[in-house]
C-alpha cells in the first residue's frame, strides 16, 4: 500500500517530460500476439498497467525483454492457456486479449476485464466485432476457427472495440471496412504498429479498410501520453508556478490547451514542447467526447483545477456517470453537484489540505492536483493506483520543486 505525502502550496517550476501513452503501449503490447515474430516496441512507459501487460504476455509464452524504454517482444512460441484472472482483473487494457487471443489462437475466455470503475464499461461491441469477423460468443469463452473480413459498423464510438476491429481484421481472411472507429492518437499509433507488421490499414474520414494477412514482428514507437502532459499542464496554473512540458505532440491535445488558455492562463508553443503558465480567470463548460474533442480521462483532473479559481460545467458524453470522483474532492474545500448528467463544480472556496483515498487512476490525478495546491500537508491513500497510469510521478513533480513522499508500507 503506497501513500502519498503531500506538502502544497509551492509553485512548480521548470521542465517535465512526458512518458509513452499508456493508452497506446497498452494495445500495441498485446495486438503483438497476432503477429509471429519479434517486435520492438520504442518509448514504453514503465507503469503498473504494462508491467501486467507484459506478465501477462509472458504466461501465454512471449519472450519479452526490456532494455530502457525499449521493450522487445517475440512472440513465436506463443501458446494459448487462461490468463491468470487476477492479473486479468486488473486491467482494462486485458480486453485487447479478445481480438489478440482470437486471431491467434482462435480462442479467449471471457474473464472479469478489469480497471477503473469510474462507470459501466460493458464488452459488447468488441464481442460484436469478433461476431461480425466470424467467431462464436459462448458463456465464457468467445470462438473462432477462423476470422473473415466483414463490414462492421459501430454503433458506438468505442477506443477499446475499434482497437480489437483493427487487431482481428488484420489477420482476418479477406477484407474488412470499420465505420463508426475511434480515431484517437493511441488507434492510429496502433495501426502505425500493425503496418509495420506488414497489415495493409487505409484510413479515410469515415471508413477504416484492413486487408488481413499474416504478420510478422514489427517496430514502433509509442506516441507521448497526451494525458500526462495535461495533467502537468494542469499542475503548472493549479500551483501558480511555470511547467514547460514535453516529449509529446502539442496538437493531440489542442481541445484542453484551449479551455486553458480561453480561459485565463498562458500557453505557449516552444520548440516541440509546451509552456503552460499563468491564472484561471473564467468558468469553463467542458464537454468530454471522443477525440479531437476534449478528452474524458482529464476531465477529473480539470474539474479539480477550475475548482481552484472560476469553477466549471462538465458534461462527459463519453462516460456519463464519471463524476464519482468529486466526493474525494470534497475534502480539500472544493464544492459541485451533479444534475441531469451534467457537474457543475462551485468556484473556490478555502482549499484545505485533506486526508483522502484515491478513487480511481484520473480521480486520483484530481485528488494530487488540489493536495498541490492546498496550503498545508495533504494526505492521498490508495497511491498505488498513480503508479498505473503515471511514470515516475513523485520523482518528476519534486523534480520542479514539489514536496511528496511515497511511503510504501
Ligand atoms: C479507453 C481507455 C480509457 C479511456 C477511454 C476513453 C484503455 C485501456 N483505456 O477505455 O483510459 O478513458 O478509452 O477515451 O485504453 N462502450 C460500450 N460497449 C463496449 C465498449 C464501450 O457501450 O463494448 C461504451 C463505454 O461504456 C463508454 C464508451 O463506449 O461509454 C467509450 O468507451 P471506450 O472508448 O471503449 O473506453 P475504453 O476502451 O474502455
Amino acid at each position: 500500500m503506497r501513500k502519498l505525502i503531500v506538502r502544497g502550496a509551492r509553485p512548480l517550476f521548470g521542465e517535465i517530460r512526458v512518458g509513452g501513452s499508456k493508452n497506446a503501449a497498452l494495445p500495441i503490447l498485446f495486438a503483438s500476439i497476432v503477429t509471429k515474430g519479434v517486435s520492438v516496441i520504442k518509448n514504453v512507459p514503465d507503469i503498473g498497467d504494462v508491467r501486467v501487460a507484459i506478465e501477462i504476455l509472458r504466461e501465454l509464452g512471449a519472450v519479452v525483454k526490456r532494455r530502457g524504454s525499449t521493450v522487445r517482444v517475440d512472440t513465436t512460441a506463443m501458446e494459448y492457456k487462461k490468463p491468470n484472472p487476477e492479473r486479468v482483473g486488473s486491467i482494462r487494457a486485458s480486453t485487447y486479449l479478445i481480438g489478440a487471443c482470437l486471431s491467434r489462437f482462435g480462442i479467449c475466455h471471457l474473464q472479469a476485464f478489469g480497471g477503473c470503475n469510474f462507470a459501466k464499461r460493458p464488452i459488447d461491441l468488441h464481442l460484436l466485432a469478433a461476431q461480425m469477423l466470424g467467431a462464436c460468443v459462448e458463456e465464457t469463452t468467445v470462438c473462432a476457427k477462423a476470422l473473415s473480413g466483414a463490414d462492421i459498423t459501430l454503433p458506438k464510438v468505442s477506443v477499446g472495440a475499434t482497437a480489437n476491429a483493427v487487431i482481428m481484421s488484420s489477420t482476418a481472411r479477406g477484407i474488412t471496412r470499420i465505420k463508426g472507429f475511434a480515431a484517437e492518437p493511441h488507434i492510429m499509433n496502433l495501426i502505425d504498429y500493425l503496418r509495420s507488421a506488414g497489415a495493409s490499414i487505409e484510413i479515410n474520414d469515415a471508413v477504416l479498410t484492413v486487408k488481413g494477412g499474416e504478420l510478422g514482428g514489427g517496430e514502433v514507437e509509442i506516441i507521448g501520453d497526451m494525458i500526462e502532459a495535461g495533467t502537468y499542464a494542469a499542475m503548472a496554473v493549479a500551483t501558480g508556478g511555470d511547467l514547460t512540458v514535453s516529449g509529446f505532440n502539442r496538437s493531440e491535445l489542442n481541445s484542453a490547451l484551449s479551455v486553458l488558455s480561453g480561459c485565463g492562463a498562458t500557453v505557449r508553443e516552444l520548440d516541440g514542447a509546451l509552456r503552460v503558465f499563468g491564472k484561471i480567470k473564467d468558468s469553463a463548460d467542458i464537454v468530454a467526447e471522443p477525440y479531437p474533442a476534449f478528452p474524458t480521462d482529464l476531465q477529473p483532473i480539470f474539474a479539480a483545477l477550475f475548482g481552484l479559481f472560476a469553477g466549471c460545467r462538465i458534461k462527459d458524453n463519453v462516460f456519463p456517470t464519471r463524476f464519482g470522483y468529486l466526493d474525494s474532492l470534497s475534502p480539500f474545500g472544493i464544492k459541485h453537484s451533479v444534475k441531469f448528467s451534467c457537474a457543475h463544480i462551485y468556484p473556490k472556496s478555502v482549499i484545505t489540505p485533506a486526508t483522502v483515498g484515491a478513487p480511481d487512476l484520473r480521480g486520483a490525478a484530481a485528488c494530487l492536483i488540489a493536495a498541490l495546491a492546498a496550503n498545508g500537508e495533504s494526505c492521498i491513500f490508495n497511491a498505488d493506483i498513480l503508479a498505473r497510469g503515471y511514470e515516475s510521478l513523485s520523482e518528476k513533480i519534486r523534480s520542479v520543486g514539489g514536496e511528496i513522499d511515497d511511503i510504501v508500507k
